[in-house]
């Protein structure tokens, strides 16, 4: 599902640019403050309906403007084409059209289009909080196993329900548990069978792009191995009462990189890191195009500048094999000579001029 017609109104320093992306990958140039990281958060709105750039960075909407627009067509296999709309206004208000529908649901955009993105920033998610890993591994999940969303929904409403009641109306608690075990364990199952089809490609990943083969990923599903969800949650009961919240589940679980046991983070270099968290986004998007056949579109953020030659021209290599669209940023044009991109834009002061 390529996106072929990019328009982006008012969003940061872009006035009013269009472009007609490559269906492999798109390489953005430009010097600093160019407008390279707007354009793919532009293309992140349309997936997502939101940035991916903290608020630190300030208002996405260009200053004195009310509004920004951004537009995409994307191409579908059959040749039928879906459009998608987006609006943000400064009040805080957004509007999303898919095919000239509102949409209300960001679900449904994110099936329709699909993408990641890779930042100078990603590594951090091993050291962050376990939500942010979990969040991760369940945007693979969603994409081979749409039902996860209604499993999720399901069981983040009656946990909500039964660590309210065990704050206040205890007796009543009790009542959410089969929601949440129904749902739970489904939820656990998913994330499992992705896992095992996610892990053997994430060390081949790895292999190729750092030489270690001692890298693996631990998954802690939220409760003891041991004993089935329903076994933990009425264990626990007396613990849940003392503590007034629902301390097993997968609302728990954790996704930990690790090498012999320690977390990863704390034996390599920070550049291993980002190749280590490039080798799970690359294993990520080769299994949703494989298993799905959705292909995701992948957003990369100056990631090719932190890495050395060598590095860079594998990872290139790496991306350009498994044949989904991709936009890549970079300050240099010569830091992609190892490949040869499909389409290169030239960014410079809000505008994008096409060099082939
Ligand atoms: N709301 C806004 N209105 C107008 N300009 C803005 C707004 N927010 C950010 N900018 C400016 O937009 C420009 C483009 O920023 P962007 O982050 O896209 O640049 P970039 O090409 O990715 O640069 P770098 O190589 O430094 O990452 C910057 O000069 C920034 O100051
Ligand atoms: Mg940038």
């Amino acid at each position: 599902m390529p996106l072929s017609l990019l328009r982006i109104r008012h969003l940061r320093n872009i006035q009013n640019i269009e472009i007609e992306p490559g269906a492999s990958l798109n390489l953005l140039w430009g010097g600093n403050g160019a407008g390279k990281t707007s354009i793919l958060e532009a293309i992140y709105l349309l997936g997502r309906g939101r940035s991916f750039r903290g608020t630190e960075i300030g208002p996405l909407i260009t200053t004195g403007k009310g509004e920004t627009v951004v537009f995409g067509k994307l191409l579908e296999e059959d040749n039928k084409r879906d459009i998608i709309g987006i609006s943000k206004q400064l009040k805080g208000t957004t509007q999303i059209r898919i095919n000239g529908t509102a949409v209300s649901r960001l679900s449904t955009l994110a099936q329709t289009l699909p993408l990641q993105v890779l930042t100078p920033k990603s590594h951090e998610i091993l050291e962050r909080g376990s939500a942010y890993r979990r969040r991760f591994i369940d945007w693979g999940v969603f994409h081979v196993e749409h039902n996860i969303i209604k499993l999720a929904n399901n069981y983040a409403k009656a946990l909500k329900q039964r660590n309210a009641a065990l704050r206040r109306s205890p007796q009543t608690a009790f009542a959410w548990d089969s929601i949440l075990i129904e749902n739970g364990t489904q939820i656990e199952a998913v994330r499992r069978q992705y896992l095992e089809k996610l892990i053997p490609i994430f060390s081949d990943k790895t292999e190729k792009l750092i030489g270690r083969s001692d890298i693996t990923i631990n998954y802690r599903r939220g409760w003891s191995e041991n004993e089935s969800y329903a076994e933990s949650i009425k264990r626990r009961e007396r613990d849940d009462l003392n503590r007034g919240f629902t301390g097993t589940g997968p609302h728990r679980a954790d996704i930990r990189v690790e090498i012999a046991g320690l977390p990863v983070e704390r034996v390599v270099s920070r550049g291993e890191q980002k190749l280590i968290i490039a080798a799970l986004y690359l294993a990520q998007a080769k299994i949703a195009s494989t298993e799905s056949r959705v292909k995701p579109l992948i957003l990369i953020d100056d990631l090719p500048a932190e890495l050395d030659e060598e590095k860079r021209a594998v990872f290139l290599n790496e991306l350009v094999y498994l044949n989904l669209q991709v936009f890549i940023t970079g300050i240099d044009r010569n830091s992609f000579s190892a490949i040869t991109p499909s389409s290169v834009f030239h960014v410079k002061h809000g505008e994008v001029f096409r060099e082939n």
